[in-house]
């Protein structure tokens, strides 16, 4: 793993106030710098409650906050395995981002490729024509090393001209954004937690497995945000408990 922070915090309320405070840090700075925040969103289960803590604090700018997504299953938004569904309805349903700053993958061309290359289109209308650096992607781990939809063995993981790809979990295809696009961030934060992923932890952050979570170096800052539990089967002194 290249260089890398590590925090680990209680699991529970500390653990997400803590996420919820980067996001709050993260925004403040882009703001100040470029007027307005992007922020590219992870799927799945984790950052659930992170989405939900958010509508609970007060004070987020989310009038500056420009909201994409880091993968998203193919499916239309109003199927309940959507990442895009998932937000909306913890978060978006809640806190007023302007309807014109959120940008879900679009999962309704019938083709994944086609998709693909309209976001692609997407983000080149909103960054230009260089590859675009959000101020913050969030990512999470599966239990074999997969982030965003980059899973062990496909193609994606290979994929370097583009900014979007086709993933592949199994014979499901999803949508991802490629490793140019992640590892161009001002920050990326690696948000686990869970006893069932202490094994995957410990393989990603002390040995050279080859994981696809392995190859996030972003040209920023790379966070992975683990709980106790996740953090359980790391060989560290008990001293690097946070909070
Ligand atoms: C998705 C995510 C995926 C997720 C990991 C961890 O669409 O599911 O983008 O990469 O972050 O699979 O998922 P959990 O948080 O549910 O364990």
């Amino acid at each position: 793993m290249q260089g890398f922070q590590l925090e680990i915090w209680p699991e529970g309320t500390a653990f997400f106030r803590r996420a919820v405070e980067i996001w709050q840090e993260q925004a403040a700075a882009a703001i100040r710098q470029r007027g307005r925040f992007t922020v590219a969103l992870a799927g799945g289960n984790t950052p659930r409650k992170l989405y939900a803590a958010l509508t609970q604090t007060p004070g987020i700018p989310w009038q500056e906050t420009w909201l994409f997504w880091g993968d998203e299953r193919y499916v239309p938004p109003d199927h309940p395995e959507s990442n895009y569904g998932m937000v909306r309805r913890i978060l978006l349903e809640t806190v007023g981002v302007p309807a014109s700053q959120v940008f879900p993958m679009p999962t309704q061309a019938g083709d994944p490729l086609r998709d693909a290359a309209e976001y692609e289109a997407t983000l080149q209308q909103i960054f230009g024509t260089e590859c675009p650096a959000f101020d913050l992607i969030w990512l999470g781990v599966g239990e074999d090393g997969h982030t965003a939809s980059l899973f062990p063995g496909t193609a994606a993981l290979q994929v370097q001209h583009r900014w979007v790809t086709v993933g592949q979990k199994g014979e499901e295809p999803r949508l991802t954004l490629t490793y140019p696009v992640l590892n161009q961030a001002r920050q990326v934060v690696v948000l686990v937690t869970g006893a069932s992923k202490a094994a995957i932890v410990k393989e990603a952050l002390t040995t050279e497995a080859h994981l696809p979570c392995q190859r996030l170096n972003p040209q920023g800052r790379l966070l992975w945000l683990l709980d106790a539990a996740a953090a359980a089967e790391l060989p560290l002194p008990a001293v690097a408990l946070l909070g």
